[in-house]
């Protein structure tokens, strides 16, 4: 068997093709799993009984209302189920609760013969409530000591003596934002009953085995008596990795109990309030550095704002520590980590997992100490990068390969951007522009790749070759638009030595492939690629025997390149169809389960110490914004990106995964602003945005009005799947350079030398506060201050939104100044 990472000739990887879906989607063709209830007689519809109170305990649930609703067929409850009533892997989220956890949790849920019945008869279930009194934000949490599940410390070296050996010591608060999925299709799921009372769920689900295994939980089954099929999802992002398991239940509930399909599809508002988000965090901390600049102690405190249940915030937390470090080396380093507990939905696992918060905490803290310690903020970051060949490891305890590349990546994207000139041309521009400012910055990336948990990095797959030489492939992972069955087509095409139009692929079941993990922390190519790959080999093994009977030659001198096989030096061609068929007649087996785990993890969650990731996924972008002085909005002029994908499986679906990445990260930092009710009314916890017409995305208009994403090359990554990285999440941080960029620009408004604190997300609102901060003279603690905010509470004011009326008067006194 060959290496992972080697090609042969003329591989279908590194090709840049379109998703192999790309035409279904545009042409509408593409089915969801909604759009399965059409093609599906007599299918019920449930509808969720949601209650609209931050927290309190039920005292009473009348069913019997609903039941009278015209075209209503039954009321499921928690009585109703006979296994355990529980959605989560934690089980500290019944399905059905007794108490309400947030302002819109489900506490039951109506069957109807239309979706109107099923509506009407939520609406008509009497639900008594006893109020109980609820936290609604993670500061109400810390305050009230409300915390759940493990409190890591991340430790290294010694943080007292780094201190001690600091030139300067700061110290700070930032409370940042959660993000909202907003994947396109919301969740849906449609449950059918077979002959012998098993049942079939299709799901719009990135995790199907963990689908079907809280399924089997809540009725009670064994996980054979369960099947689960994603055909694709429109958007996951992480939403869909452990949210969609308690609703699929419902419906397989719903069949089980009535003998009838059962499908929910939430709308948009239901999707909204009823499942998690990206953490938002609250973080203090302290910092050391040398007169260079360079750091030497970090003392920090994150404290994730988890919702109501667990669900995954441990792992997401786990994955912030071992992400503060970001591309930076700190010799000391003391990260606690805490879960807040909050009356709010469970937040879950969004694009890079925790990774993102954990950096956006380090490019905050080197972004407000950059003025402070009199440095340009991108020579701050370059003299704090992992440096290679000095044995440098992460605070968790992990070398770091590869640390060269990160200066690779920086350097080439300065050369990309054309930054010298370009940053001499903004300070020209600043100089004749008073109430406009522009600002450059770069940032970079370095994201692990593999799940922390050890026993997740293993994938599983099934390829099948039929008599007529055609292939069929089945693997682990599902597809929610990031392009991995694309890519599995082409390293199963690149493993046999066929053209791509030879494989088809097979939508994810779990009578496929057993006991996945889910397509998740960027791994699927990874995990399912090797096991395709590996599929493929032992197929290939059997294949060259017969080829070499036939060319009278040695199997290792055999070769199938585009669906042809010869032997070296021969003239001979044997047509891969011809082989095939020749294989079937002497009873050669044309199937092949295949298995992959990565190699050389360790991870210990007791000590917080290990080697947890396979490799590094490393980047670095440079954002240019103009930001108007009036009133806070802003502009991307340009972005320019370099990233490495290793060698790319599927070039133009990675640089698709880079730019998507990348503009989902500026939305969750610049634009996208959760809000709950947090006063204490009848609708206190009620999330605000609850729509698209409150909840702003990014659209066209925010797009960067240049954008150069670049790849880089020859990057061979030794021991993964045909040399490459993984991509889905990473680039998604690259837009911290946006937020920095607009920090600098909003300091542009200061005399020179002034530093800004700035909200997350730096909505205009939040800009124009930090160029208010300027205009007085910067953040306080910068050298700068004259009687501006102190630290953190700028953020926090600009954050709850209760500084309306100061708005009021700022802006007089901007237009004033001006
Ligand atoms: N790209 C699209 N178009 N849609 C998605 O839902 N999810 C992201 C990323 N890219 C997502 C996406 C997330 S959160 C992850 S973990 C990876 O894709 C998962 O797929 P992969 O492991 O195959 O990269
Ligand atoms: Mo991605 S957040 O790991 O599904």
């Amino acid at each position: 068997m060959s290496h992972l990472s080697e090609r042969p000739e003329k591989p279908a990887v590194g090709v840049s093709m379109p998703h192999e879906s790309a035409f279904q989607h545009v042409t509408g063709a593409a089915l969801y799993t909604d759009d399965l209830v059409y093609r599906t007689k007599d299918v019920l519809h449930a509808y969720p009984v949601q209650v609209m109170q931050a927290h309190g305990r039920i005292t009473a649930l009348r069913t019997g209302p609903a039941l009278a609703v015209p075209g209503v067929v039954r009321v499921l409850t928690g009585a109703d189920v006979p296994g355990v009533n529980d959605a989560g892997m934690k089980h500290d989220e019944p399905l059905f609760p007794d108490e309400v956890m947030f302002h819109g949790h489900a506490v039951a849920w109506v069957l109807g013969e239309t979706l109107e019945a099923a509506r009407l008869g939520a609406a008509a279930v009497e639900v008594e409530v006893e109020e109980l009194p609820s936290l609604v934000t993670v500061e109400d949490a810390i305050a009230a000591e409300s915390f759940h599940g493990a409190q890591p410390v991340m430790a290294t070296g010694d943080v007292d003596a780094g201190f001690a050996d600091s030139a300067h010591v700061f110290t700070g608060e930032f409370r940042f934002s959660g993000q909202e999925h907003f994947y396109l299709e919301t969740h849906a799921a449609l449950a059918q009953i077979d002959e012998n009372g098993q049942v079939f769920i299709q799901s719009s689900t990135q995790h199907p085995s963990e689908t079907q295994e809280i399924v089997a939980h809540v009725l009670g089954v064994p996980s054979h008596e369960v099947t689960v099929q994603c055909l694709r999802m429109g958007g996951g992002f992480g939403g869909k990795e452990m949210q969609p398991h308690g609703f699929a239940a419902v419906a397989a509930l719903g069949a089980k109990l009535t003998g009838r399909p059962v499908r929910f599809r939430f709308n948009r508002t239901q999707d909204l309030t009823m499942s998690g988000k990206r953490h938002g965090f609250h973080a203090t901390w302290k910092i050391g550095f040398d007169s260079e600049g360079r750091i030497q102690a970090l003392e920090a405190t994150l404290t994730a704002d988890g919702g109501w249940s667990l669900d995954l915030s441990e792992p997401v937390l786990a994955r912030a520590l071992c992400h503060i470090d970001n591309t930076y080396w700190i010799p000391n380093a003391r990260v606690a980590g805490r879960i807040a507990k909050t009356n709010t939905v469970s937040n879950t696992a969004f694009r890079g997992f925790g990774g993102p918060q954990g950096m956006l905490v380090i490019e905050d803290i080197l972004g407000r100490c950059a003025p402070r310690l009199g440095l340009d903020p991108m020579e701050l970051r370059e003299r704090n990068f992992y440096r290679p060949g000095q044995g440098q490891t992460t605070p968790y305890g992990q070398p770091v390969t590869q640390a060269e590349r990160i200066s690779t990546v920086w350097q080439q994207v300065k050369e990309n951007a054309g930054l010298a000139e370009r940053r001499r041309e903004i300070a020209a521009f600043n100089a004749a522009h008073p109430n406009t400012k522009r600002a450059l910055a770069i940032t970079g990336v370095k994201f692990g790749i593999s799940f922390n948990l050890t026993a997740f990095n293993q994938g599983g797959a099934l390829v099948l070759i039929y008599k007529d030489g055609s292939v069929l492939i089945n693997h682990g992972g599902t597809e929610m638009g990031q392009g991995l069955h694309t890519k599995m087509l082409q390293v199963a095409a690149t493993t046999l030595g066929i053209p791509l139009h030879k494989v088809r692929l097979a939508p994810t079941r779990t009578d496929k492939v057993p006991n996945t993990s889910a397509t998740a922390a960027s791994s699927g190519a990874d995990l399912n690629g090797g096991a395709i790959k590996n599929a493929c080999e032992q197929l290939r093994e059997r294949l060259l025997q017969v080829a070499a009977t036939r060319l009278g030659a040695n199997p290792s001198d055999v070769r199938i390149t585009e669906g042809v096989a010869r032997a070296l030096g021969g003239d001979e061609e044997l047509d891969w169809d011809d082989l095939v068929r020749t294989a079937y007649f002497q009873r050669v087996q044309l199937s092949a389960a295949g298995y992959y785990r990565t190699e050389g993890l360790h991870w210990d969650a007791k000590t917080f110490r290990g080697s947890p990731f396979k490799y590094f996924a490393l980047g670095a972008a440079a954002t240019e914004v103009e930001v108007d002085g009036f009133t806070g909005a802003y502009r991307i002029r340009r972005v320019d990106i370099v990233h490495d994908v290793g060698d790319s499986l599927s070039p133009m679906i990675d640089i698709g995964q880079v730019e998507g990445g990348f503009v989902q990260g500026a939305g969750w930092l610049t634009l996208e602003d959760l809000r709950w009710d947090t006063g204490d009314g009848p609708n206190r916890g009620r999330l605000l945005t609850q729509a698209a017409s409150t909840y702003k995305l990014p659209s066209f208009s925010e797009m960067p009005e240049e954008f150069n994403v670049t790849l880089l090359e020859n990057a061979t990554e030794e021991g993964a799947v045909y040399g490459s990285k993984a991509v889905g999440e990473p680039p998604l941080m690259l837009a911290f350079s946006v937020r920095e960029a607009l920090r600098q620009a909003a300091a542009a408004f200061g005399p020179s030398g002034t530093g800004v604190e700035l909200a997350s997300p730096a909505t205009p609102e939040a800009v124009f506060w930090a160029i208010q901060q300027a205009r007085r003279g910067g953040a306080a603690g910068n050298g700068h201050a004259a009687g501006g905010a102190a630290d953190g509470s700028a953020v926090n004011g600009a954050l709850d939104g209760s500084t309306v009326n100061g708005g009021v008067r700022a802006v007089a006194e901007a237009l004033h100044g001006a």
